[in-house]
């Protein structure tokens, strides 16, 4: 019976709706939503130059003054991150240390930035710069984003340039050693 037929159709449609709402409601959509964190996996400075340490973060919840920035530095050799600033309601910049004096605020918790410039770069500042990004109540997800800063030191121009003189030199034709002395 044709009508039957569109009855369990119908039906087998409305079971599909169901689960995926299930889905959507048990899977997709999590009690807190999460918190994203985003920084370019590395940076490269000359020494003396200030670099902008950059950090974004997104969240469906909207920043509050319980919002809280921490930025962590561990060297090449390894060890455990040290924490050398903390935004929360204002900026916390070191009172001590490597980074001490060299640490300006650029962040914006409104527009989801929590970026720091980082003033006159040194070659002990190679290592890893890890921001990390609190928005209670939403603490979900992956709240801490790293950037690895390499620091180079700045060629002179005049140094460069005979570099580059030197190198692009070709050597002078060996003419006499195809000149045969028995003609
Ligand atoms: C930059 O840092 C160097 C040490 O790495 C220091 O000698 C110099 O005075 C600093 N320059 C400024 C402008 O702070
Ligand atoms: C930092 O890295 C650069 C590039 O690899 C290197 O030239 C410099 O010596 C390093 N600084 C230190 C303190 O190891």
């Amino acid at each position: 019976m044709p009508w039957t037929r569109t009855r369990q159709r119908i039906g087998a449609g409305d079971l599909a709706v169901h689960s995926l709402c299930l889905l959507l409601v048990c899977f997709v959509a999590p009690p807190v939503s999460p918190i994203t964190v985003t920084s370019p996996p590395e940076l490269h400075a000359s020494r003396g130059e200030s670099v902008l340490l950059v950090c974004t973060f997104s969240s469906t919840s909207r920043p509050t003054s319980r919002m809280s920035v921490d930025w962590s530095y561990r060297p090449p050799s390894g060890g455990a991150p040290q924490t050398f600033f903390h935004f929360s309601s204002k900026a916390f910049p070191p009172a001590d240390g490597q980074f001490q004096g060299r640490v300006r605020w650029q962040g914006s918790p409104a527009r989801g930035e929590a970026s720091v410039t980082l003033l006159n770069a040194s070659l002990a500042d190679n290592g890893t710069f890890t921001c990390s990004v609190r928005n209670p109540p939403d603490v979900h997800g992956s709240p801490t984003s790293h950037t690895v800063l390499t620091v180079t030191p700045k060629v002179p121009n005049s140094v460069s340039n005979a570099i580059h003189h030197l190198t692009s030199q070709t050597p002078p034709p060996h003419t006499h050693a195809l000149q045969d002395p028995s003609l």
